[in-house]
């Protein structure tokens, strides 16, 4: 479709053309940009559609059930030359998109850990994406970093952290892409602290060892390879075998030998709700030895941190106040759409230090009066979005009461459901189930246990994943999709019976 309003315009010849870049008058066409009544029409029209896709959700499998390469097949093998009428591409993601979706928001989403969102966070998304604004400088993006700094006190608030991770101690918060590059940052400051703040210009300057459990997150080892440790250069530490939490006299003997063998102990990493089964690890005695040794101690609680939102559930945060950073993922359990992780350090000096650089044409007043904060030197990119905008939407539209309700409806369905399989002698509970996480197997061979998942997830009706609990093969069911109800889980379990009694 050729739009009719192409209009004459100026044409720039490059600089190393034979006129030596002189900006000479040209007919060329305008770009056909949507107008802001076309916006407005077709933002109305988008709207309804994710409006309806959520409302059908229910009806749909969780998982699609296409072959590898069915959704690329059904793309054309180029963009078009001239631009689609709007219609014909919101008609194609329900012919092409929507059958190879795997539906997080889906009520009978039980995989990995939930990815939830909500209206108020779509929407903040929506207006971080029609101001645009690259907040990477205070000078570039005034509102969208107060707002971030008053955001991430908010939820310190709400979750009753510390006070040395409040913008107003020496420590803040700021909000990073995913846990991932938390830990990342996290790295890259301890090894700043560890080698005295050699590391910065001179790199690894001697061996240094990172510590998490044997449960810890693999973006821990990541981490490490990034930072240029490498992966020897983590150190797993055996776990409880009942809690499957991180055992302190362990740590203390892995940094005794490295300390022996003259390998610096750089940071250690403790898990608030490891990824296979929730534990917790114990920070009051891990943070005390962090502290002796002078350790970073950085703390990963990318799923379960959100239940500190509820006063009852905050005994998994005892001891923090000694954790040098901390992070959860809100885009995992608090109802804010991905990206959003919440870092906190307790000395944003430390980690500014850390990673600083300075360009020329990043220089400006604001940033040499010292007043202001530029979350460039918080974060690995240069360039960040307006992601407050999603906290301050989701915390004002549900408010603290709100939130708490999500998270304990969540607790509430998983231990009904811990409950049933219980009643049910085919099966145990393998793990402690403190959050929305049930782990959970058939007390029979890892064969059946992987056909049982195999039907279940075939079926499409919902949508289950393993993991390995003391080498046997484990089911996880993880709550936290919106429209999840009593009534889903119990479905759930009907089917989950059924489907053994079938094998
Ligand atoms: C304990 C833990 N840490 C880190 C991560 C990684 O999260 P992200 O996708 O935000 O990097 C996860 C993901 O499930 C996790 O469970």
């Amino acid at each position: 479709m050729q739009r009719p309003w192409a209009v004459f315009g100026y044409g720039a010849k490059g600089s190393d053309s034979p006129d030596g870049g002189i900006r000479v008058a040209t007919m060329v066409d305008s770009a056909p940009h949507m107008t802001a009544e076309e916006f407005r029409r077709h933002g109305h029209q988008v709207v309804d559609w994710v409006a309806d896709y959520w409302s059908g959700l229910a009806d749909r499998r969780v998982t699609p059930d296409l072959p590898p390469g069915a959704v690329a097949a059904r793309l054309p093998a180029g963009p078009p030359a001239d631009g689609e009428a709007f219609d014909a591409i919101v008609a194609d993601l329900d012919t092409v998109v929507v059958p190879g979706l795997t539906h997080w928001q889906h009520p009978d989403f039980y995989a990995y850990f939930p990815a939830n969102t909500s209206g108020p966070s779509v929407l903040a998304d929506l207006v971080c994406a029609g101001v645009g604004v690259q907040g990477m400088l205070w000078a570039t993006g005034p509102a969208c970093t107060e707002m971030e700094t008053v955001m991430l006190d908010w939820l310190a608030d709400a979750l009753d952290l510390p006070a040395r991770f409040r913008s107003s101690s020496a420590g803040g918060g700021v909000i990073q892409d995913s846990a991932s590059s938390a830990t990342l940052v996290a790295t890259l400051a301890a090894l700043f602290r560890a080698s005295g703040g050699a590391w910065r210009e001179a790199g690894l300057n001697r061996p240094y060892a990172v510590y998490t459990s044997t449960q810890g997150h693999s973006s821990i080892e990541k981490a490490a390879r990034i930072a240029g440790l490498g992966d020897g250069a983590v150190r797993t530490i055996a776990v409880d075998g009942t809690t499957l939490a991180m055992r302190p006299a362990d740590l203390r003997a892995a940094i005794e030998a490295d300390l022996a063998a003259g390998v610096t102990p750089a940071l250690v990493v403790a898990t608030v709700g490891t990824t296979s089964t929730t534990a917790v690890d114990p920070l009051d005695e891990i943070g005390p030895l962090c502290r002796e040794y002078g350790v970073w101690l950085h703390v990963d609680a990318a799923y379960a941190g959100a239940a500190a939102i509820c006063p009852e559930l905050r005994w998994a945060h005892a001891g923090l106040e000694h954790a040098d950073s901390y992070c959860f993922d809100p885009h995992k359990w608090l109802l804010t759409g991905f990206d959003c992780d919440a870092f906190w350090v307790a000395d944003r000096t430390e980690l500014t230090r850390a990673l600083t650089v300075l360009p020329e044409f990043l220089r400006n007043a604001a940033s040499e009066s010292g007043a202001v904060i530029d979350y460039r030197d918080w974060q690995v990119p240069l360039g960040r979005r307006f992601r407050a905008l999603k906290l301050w939407f989701v915390l004002r539209w549900y408010g603290v009461e709100g939130l708490r309700a999500h998270i304990r409806a969540g607790v509430a369905m998983a231990r009904e459901f811990a409950d049933r399989v219980r009643a049910d002698d085919r099966f145990e509970v393998v793990a402690p189930h403190p959050f929305s996480l049930v782990c959970f197997r058939l007390r029979d061979s890892d064969a059946s246990n992987e056909e049982l998942l195999r039907r279940l997830n075939e079926s499409g009706r919902l949508y289950l994943t393993h993991t390995k609990v003391r080498d046997a093969f484990t089911l996880r069911l993880a709550i936290g999709a919106p429209q999840t109800t009593p009534g889903h889980v119990a479905a759930a379990w009907s089917l989950i019976s059924a489907t053994a009694d079938a094998l």
